[in-house]
């Protein structure tokens, strides 16, 4: 092992690349630093400090995520001063908005009352929405910690509801920036910013407008990133819980692209579609067509039988029915006014598979180039 790419991880030593983050060597060799604002594939902000590792020789603890490693670092990631430094930026956290999960005191007043606050402003008697599913509410699981250490403090930002697919509650946004860097960065939509200064810091669209005014084209890219619940899809809010759900991997069904994503099903319907972040093609993004366009799978209007129209009504046909009757008048068609009075159009909504069947029977049985696909446009 050479020792200029050699580093040493609680003890252990491994070698690192050039360039890679004390954090990537840790992951990559299954050390678990735990990270708030860490996107993958972002610039690395150092914004939360929870990543913070002790770092023989430093003067201070540095965030993994950002320092990158050097040759002969001596790294712990959990020793005691990390640990403590965790504890602290934890309850903090959980101190600032409305963070009312199982992690503030139970026994006094305050707790109550704090509770009956944020049902209201919820408008609804559970716990945060995003409970059991929150990097934040893990940290003071982790850690054991709650949320009384520090006096809460009331957000003073309304929640915004007005759009058709998000939730956006700043009472629990902890200014992490990963919705930011996933909208500029990962995305490059460049719909919503850091805005206003200290303790007034805001993230906003379009000048601190709805998203549905802003250039924000719904692909939940942020929601996804968020890891609290400070962003959450609007028709999960409060009706799916992550332990009701089973997932289910796919292929987006609506273009050629064949992003990977998770189907989250609760009593065979689906509820909510994710992104897989350690797939290709899309590595966890998507478009609003497919994260949130999923409705269409159970709706009641979708044909499940094929229908044969006489006399101006519809009416339902066996498929050696249905096939039958285009196979002959296309047939008709054909022999009357030739193969090119005859077109195809397919979509971009069925599989590279039938899309490829279909340009061979145009081809090759009807005869004709007159084909197209709404993709080209
Ligand atoms: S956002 Fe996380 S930490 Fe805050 S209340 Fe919800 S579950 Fe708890
Ligand atoms: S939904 Fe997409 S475009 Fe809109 S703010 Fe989030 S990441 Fe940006
Ligand atoms: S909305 Fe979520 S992702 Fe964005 S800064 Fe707040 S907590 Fe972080
Ligand atoms: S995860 Fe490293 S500073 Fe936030």
């Amino acid at each position: 092992m050479a020792a200029e790419n050699s580093i040493t991880i609680n003890g252990n030593a491994f070698t690192f690349e050039p360039g890679e983050t004390i954090l990537e060597v840790a992951r990559r060799n299954s050390i678990d630093i735990p990270t708030l604002c860490h996107l993958k594939d972002a610039l690395p902000t150092g914004a939360c400090r929870i990543c913070a590792v002790e770092v023989k020789g430093a003067r201070s603890l540095l965030p993994s995520c950002a320092t990158p490693a050097a040759a002969s670092m001596d790294v712990q990631t959990e020793s005691t001063s990390v640990v403590l430094a965790r504890k602290m930026i934890t309850q903090l956290l959980l101190s600032s908005g409305n963070h009312n999960c199982a992690v503030r005191g139970s026994d006094d007043r305050d707790w109550t009352q704090f509770q009956l606050q944020v049902a209201q402003d919820d408008a609804s008697d559970e716990l945060c929405p995003v409970w059991g599913d929150c990097r934040l509410q893990s940290l003071a699981y982790r850690y054991q910690v709650s949320g009384e250490r520090f006096m809460a403090t009331r957000t003073r930002y309304p929640m915004e509801t007005v759009n058709p697919f998000i939730v956006r509650d700043f009472s629990r946004c902890i200014q992490c920036g990963r919705c930011v860097q996933a909208c500029n960065e990962i995305q490059v939509n460049n719909a919503i910013h850091f805005g206003y200064r200290g303790a007034s810091t805001k993230i906003i669209a379009a000048g601190d407008r709805p998203l549905k005014d802003s250039d924000c084209v719904f692909c939940g890219e942020c929601v996804q990133a968020c890891p609290v619940g400070a962003l959450v899809e609007k028709d999960v809010r409060y009706k799916v819980r992550p332990w009701e759900t089973t997932k289910v991997r796919t292929t987006c069904s609506y273009c050629g692209v064949g992003c990977q994503l998770y189907l989250h099903v609760r009593e065979n319907r689906v509820v909510q579609v994710t992104g897989v972040e350690e797939a290709a093609p899309n590595f966890g993004s998507l478009c609003v067509k497919g994260r949130f366009g999923y409705d269409f799978v159970n709706s009641p209007d979708r044909l499940t039988v094929p229908l044969i129209k006489e006399n101006g009504q519809h009416r339902e046909a066996t498929w050696d029915e249905a096939l039958d009757l285009v196979a002959r008048k296309l047939g008709q068609i054909k022999e009357q006014h030739g193969s090119d009075s005859i077109g195809v159009l397919t979509s971009a909504r069925v599989t590279n598979e039938e899309n490829y069947i279909a340009n061979k029977f145009t081809r090759a049985v009807l005869k004709t180039n007159n084909i197209d696909h709404c993709a080209r446009l």
